[in-house]
């Protein structure tokens, strides 16, 4: 799968992605990952990509002539393109399981006051990580790539990505491991039992729990989907 970031500050960007599992998938050729600095596709001499907003008002907007030349040298005909502002649909897991199944996503990062609403209809969705305001979209970007990135498949070694959080609707159970016991709290004793039948039950039992005291939101009726789409499980 391929990742293209389009942004004003590609240094917030490189480093986050280029660490750990997901470094080390770009290197195993598992994922390849673009990072582009919208000013190389400025053509005046100050190379500037935003400007003063038409009606008046505080800051500078991402110019939309700007953003579509950019996304003309990366959109190929299976791409995805995504912009992410803090008035986009909020990101969820099953987001991240839909867009790891693409072949190749573009992540647009607004900066400043946002960009021009024009924009908008260059991508086909518009996410946000949050109910609060960043001061750009590249950290946003960011932990999409990552969320994304980790569910494509021989990205994380096996099983890891099958029990998280939100695979099932709930929260993951506790994981424990050495030492036995800490600060005169012990490790359940049927994790240590070797039984697999109770462990599996307790798990689930304490998966259950937790999400019950965490974020029973999760756990309420839902209504149907307005439009069938799978983004509402
Ligand atoms: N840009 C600013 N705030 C954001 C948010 N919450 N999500 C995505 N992009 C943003």
């Amino acid at each position: 799968m391929r990742f293209d970031v389009v942004t004003l500050h590609p240094e917030m960007v490189r480093a986050p992605l280029s660490g750990s599992i997901l470094g080390r998938a770009v290197a195993a050729g598992r994922l390849e990952i673009g990072v582009h600095d919208l000013r190389d596709v400025a053509v005046d001499r100050h190379r500037s990509v935003d400007d003063t907003p038409y009606g008046g008002g505080a800051g500078m907007v991402l110019r939309v002539d700007i953003v579509a030349r950019r996304l003309a040298q990366l959109r190929r005909p299976d791409s995805h393109v995504l912009c992410m502002g803090p008035g986009g649909t909020r990101f969820h897991q099953s987001h991240a399981r839909r867009f790891a199944s693409l072949p190749h996503l573009i992540l647009v990062c607004g900066h400043y006051e946002g960009f021009d609403a024009r924009v908008e209809a260059l991508c086909d969705e518009e996410i946000s990580i949050g109910d609060y305001v960043l001061t750009g979209g590249e950290i946003a970007a960011c932990a999409i790539v990552d969320a994304v990135g980790r569910l494509v498949p021989g990205v994380l070694a096996g099983t890891s990505a099958q029990d998280e959080s939100f695979g099932d609707g709930r929260l993951e159970y506790g994981q424990y491991t050495r030492p036995k016991v800490f600060g005169g709290v012990s490790v359940p004793d049927v994790l240590l039992s070797g039984h697999h039948g109770r462990i599996h039950t307790f798990r689930r039992q304490d998966g259950l729990r937790r999400t019950r005291e965490r974020r029973p939101d999760l756990l309420a009726p839902k209504p149907p989907p307005v439009d069938g789409s799978p983004d509402d499980d």
